[in-house]
């Protein structure tokens, strides 16, 4: 079953002008892919993530720049309570980040479960510029980046710190579908009960003039997850995957299903076999849906992919999962994407 689209037009002042398309659809997919530079993300706060990487790309800016400049909005948010400061935090109470990035040569990065950092992501770009690894975890990771000067903060805000609490009356871990839009509502911002809580990670891919692609991944990860669980986001080929000759994917959601599937490296081996964007991440979303087809009912996942063309595509399995775009011609765009429910 495929979701109405709707998409919101930012204007010259970043006034949000929402409209539905039912014809203009058309000339809007016959005309994705004709630009470069262009950058997409994950969710609703992917708007604002995109036109920080925007003023990287516009400026002749690199790819792998835009993509780290970018997720730091979300990460520095404590609106945000899925992704970095003011992310929820494990069952025991504490923030654990999740993050990883890829550049247009290959080379990645990551950490996994770190504390006490603003910008994951900017700490796993040093573990692959300045580190023979891939991958640093929990007190390494935070020995790691202390040791190259990142300041040690409290990422617990009170919001969260609530929440938790408030779950803790019940401590039962069910995790609820799309609740990143609810949190970012800016009419509700915090209206959720403490016992609801989200799973929603903001994944970037860039194009820069050069063509050369790169993406990032960050996440504070499953609400109120036993301390030490790692999802998708920070493991290369599941939450993120590039490759230059082919293009980029990225995911949201339960990372276990993502993992599982090796999702993101399987949306871009599936684009190399001639997939479209779309058609690749409905693909990876239909090998979760296949192999558990009653867990899937329940859960979210969707993937978000961008090829070596321009031409991005997105699929999820429930309905509500949002993508921003990003272009000269654009400007930004929210797409409703496609989903099997
Ligand atoms: N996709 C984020 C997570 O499962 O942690």
């Amino acid at each position: 079953m495929q979701n109405r689209r709707k998409f919101i037009k930012l204007s010259a002042f970043g006034i949000p002008m929402l409209s539905s398309f039912g014809s203009l659809s058309r000339d809007f997919t016959t005309a994705r892919g004709q630009v470069k530079p262009i950058v997409i993300s994950t969710w609703d706060f992917g708007i604002a993530a995109n036109q920080a990487a925007w003023k990287v790309l516009s400026t002749g800016g690199r790819a792998l720049d835009a993509v780290e400049q970018g997720v730091h909005v979300p990460e520095a948010d404590p609106k945000n309570q899925s992704v970095g400061y003011g992310g929820l935090p494990d069952r025991d109470g504490h923030v654990t980040l999740d993050a990883c990035i890829m550049d247009e040569l290959g080379n990645c990065g990551s950490v996994a479960g770190l504390e006490h950092i603003m910008h994951p992501i900017s700490v796993a770009r040093l573990v692959m510029e300045k580190t023979p690894h891939v991958m640093l975890v929990g007190d390494g990771a935070l020995q790691f980046a202390l040791e190259n000067d990142f300041k040690k903060e409290n990422l617990l805000t009170k919001e969260s710190e609530k929440a938790w609490k408030e779950w803790l009356k019940t401590a039962k871990y069910e995790p609820v579908m799309n609740i990143e839009n609810k949190l970012y509502d800016k009419a509700a911002p915090q209206k959720l009960p403490g016992n609801q809580y989200n799973h929603d990670t903001i994944g970037m891919l860039a194009i820069d003039a050069k063509g050369n692609l790169s993406g990032a991944c960050t996440t504070s990860g499953m609400a109120y997850k036993l301390h030490g669980r790692v999802g998708d986001s920070p493991i290369i080929g599941a939450g993120l995957y590039v490759d230059n000759e082919i293009g980029g994917a990225t995911s949201t959601g339960v990372g276990e299903e993502v993992i599982r599937n090796v999702g993101s490296f399987l949306v871009v081996e599936l684009m190399r076999q001639g997939y479209s964007p779309e058609d690749a991440c409905k693909e990876a979303v239909m090998r979760i849906i296949k192999k558990k087809p009653d867990i899937a009912k329940k859960i979210q996942v969707g993937f978000l992919a961008l090829n070596k063309k321009g031409e991005y595509g997105a699929y999820a399995i429930q309905k509500g999962f949002s993508y921003a775009v990003c272009t000269s011609q654009k400007n930004d765009l929210l797409i409703d994407g496609k989903s099997y429910y």
